[in-house]
């Protein structure tokens, strides 16, 4: 999945060090509900476990060959949010250097495109903490729509936040 600035593709080893470069910022992973990385090794051992799977993909930016964020897709049974039967939970990240230059929307346009085209997906669901509208901002420009609240306690973080629950239907 590519546009004329970026691409989607799997996680690799040597993404580790630009892994950690952008994960490690506080302002980034705990707005989706993950702690900063720690060491370039924890960064790796993220490539080897939560990103080893065919629904997650580096944002990769072609002018430098840099990952620079993460988009993906996993069973929403995994989260606490009210999710359908079946329907995946849609998550992802830019570096701050990066932040509101359209990329992230960029990335999520992209990979929905491959959802309609590859999958029978009938429905994504996401959320996003209030105090985040940037993310809400995201989902809205890609046609997902507000459908409630609700409240995470964050395993990760162990924080507990309200967040605005959103849901794309997608129509073939
Ligand atoms: C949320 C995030 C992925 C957005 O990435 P991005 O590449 O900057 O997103 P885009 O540039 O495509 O769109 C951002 C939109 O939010 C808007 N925005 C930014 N800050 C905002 C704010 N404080 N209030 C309202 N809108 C805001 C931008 O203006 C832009 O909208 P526009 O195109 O209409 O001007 C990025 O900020 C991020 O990684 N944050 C930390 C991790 C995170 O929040 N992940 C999602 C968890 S639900």
């Amino acid at each position: 999945m590519e546009t004329e600035r970026i691409l989607l593709r799997p996680w690799r080893d040597d993404d580790a060090e630009a892994l950690f470069k952008y994960a490690s910022d506080p302002e980034v992973g705990p707005r989706a509900g993950w702690p900063p990385h720690k060491s370039v090794e924890e960064s790796l051992e993220i490539i080897h476990t939560v990103f080893h799977n065919d629904t997650n993909w580096a944002i990769e930016l072609k002018e430098t060959g840099e990952a620079i964020g993460a988009i993906g897709y996993l069973p929403a049974s995994e989260s606490e949010l009210p999710a359908r039967e079946g329907e995946p939970l849609v998550g992802y990240w830019v570096g701050k250097p990066y932040w509101n230059q359209g990329i992230c929307t960029e990335a999520l346009e992209i990979m929905l495109e491959h959802i309609r085209k590859t999958t029978y997906i009938k429905s994504l669901i996401s959320s996003h903490y209030f105090d985040n509208p940037a993310s809400g901002k995201v989902m809205e420009k890609c046609g997902f729509v507000p459908t409630g609240e609700t409240c995470i306690d964050e395993k990760l973080t162990g924080t507990t936040k309200p967040t605005r629950v959103m849901r794309l239907e997608i129509y073939r």
